[in-house]
């Protein structure tokens, strides 16, 4: 499946803009998304095994998730989680709904499988997302919630505004995620540093603290950190019992065709596979097993998943490689983690790694 993807299907959508045909995508998988035929035939063509995991308090049916930014606009679920993944994360969701940058504001690096992208948190706001989630009822997979802050509010407002999003939003996550790593919003980075991240956090975990049900907050971190404030940060999340995914997206380079030096935004895909997984050894070095742990970057098949969680990564996500390796990824991933598996039991009972 994933042969016919790259060879066919795949030369015809790198034809035209990566914006217009994901907005294309989207809206004809949200399209067939109230269409039960359709939703069963995809996941006759896309069965996992079960693979669960409890994290952060939450049964996953198996660690691999969509990460952040496919699904900006809560509008296909419940069509997403039939290609097989344990759980999906949408948004960044804002608390107002904001344009973005202008376009184009997403460029494939087809050379180095990569994609840069500067976005700067294009989507509709909190509230109709809410109105959207409430009317789609459950995907069948935990649902992640991403909020950032809206290109407006200074930095000394954003606990409020990213409060007032999380009210909106908390009925319909299962778990939160604060973005403040994107590298496409003005001193965004800046919420890293450990009194400012303080700030944004406690009343934030004082609402949820009142809450009857407590969901997990997680904070969504930069690949590009100083030892000092990612220090402070993993201390901070092991304090306060929050989760953290590793990484956004990263702003270098160095290492890219000199023709992509000068493309602002966040650089995502292969190219990011190292530094982030540079970042998630630093993490969770530190971490000691405190704290639960998202892997995402770079993550393009089987063994490049096995390498976070060989990491420290509790769960993975995905986003670039689906661009390139197409649909069907998630499947071969959890094939291979299985395979993995069955060879690892099958050497513990002294019988050698299995021929398939
Ligand atoms: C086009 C695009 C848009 C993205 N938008 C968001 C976003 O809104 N919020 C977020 O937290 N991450 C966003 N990301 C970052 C991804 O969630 C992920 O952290 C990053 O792409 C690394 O994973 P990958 O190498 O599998 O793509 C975006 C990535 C891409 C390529």
């Amino acid at each position: 499946m994933g042969f016919l993807y790259r060879q066919i299907l795949r030369r015809i959508l790198f034809n035209f803009d990566p914006e217009t045909v994901h907005d294309a995508v989207m809206k004809s998988v949200s399209a067939l998304q109230g269409v039960e035929p359709a939703r069963m035939i995809l996941e006759l063509l896309v069965r996992v095994k079960e693979m669960p995991v409890t994290v952060a308090g939450i049964r996953f049916r198996n660690p691999v998730g969509l990460a952040a930014g496919f699904d900006k606009n809560c509008e296909a679920p419940l069509i997403l989680a039939k290609l097989g993944f344990g759980f999906l994360e949408m948004g960044t969701i804002t608390l107002r709904a904001q344009n973005g940058n202008p376009r184009p504001r997403v460029f494939r690096l087809n050379e180095h499988h990569g994609i840069i992208n500067r976005m700067g948190f294009n989507n509709v706001g909190a509230y109709e997302a809410a109105r959207r989630l409430s009317k789609l009822g459950s995907a069948g997979v935990p649902l992640g919630i991403n909020i950032g802050k809206n290109a407006d509010c200074s930095l000394e407002d954003a606990p409020k505004n990213y409060l007032e999003a999380l009210k909106v939003l908390y009925p319909f996550g299962d778990y939160f995620v604060f973005n403040i790593s994107s590298p496409n919003t003005l001193q965004l980075r800046v919420l890293h540093q450990k009194e400012r991240l303080a700030r944004l956090l406690d009343p934030a975990l004082d609402f949820i603290n009142n809450q009857r049900v407590k969901k997990p907050l997680f904070i969504k971190i930069s690949p590009e950190l100083e030892e000092g404030d990612l220090s402070g940060l993993v201390a901070t999340a092991a304090e306060r019992g929050l989760g953290l995914i590793v990484t956004n997206t990263s702003v270098r380079r160095e290492h890219l065709h000199a023709r992509w030096h000068s493309y602002e935004g966040g650089l995502s895909g292969k190219p990011l596979r190292d530094i982030s997984n540079e970042m998630l050894k630093r993490v969770s070095e530190l971490a000691a097993g405190r704290v639960p742990l998202i892997g995402v970057g770079g993550v393009f098949d089987g063994p490049s998943a096995a390498e976070k969680f060989k990491l420290g990564a509790n769960l993975v996500q995905v986003y670039s490689g689906l661009i390139y390796e197409g649909p069907f990824m998630v499947k071969d991933i959890l094939r291979h983690m299985e395979k993995n598996q069955a060879d690892l039991k099958r050497r513990a009972r002294g019988l050698g790694p299995s021929l398939m």
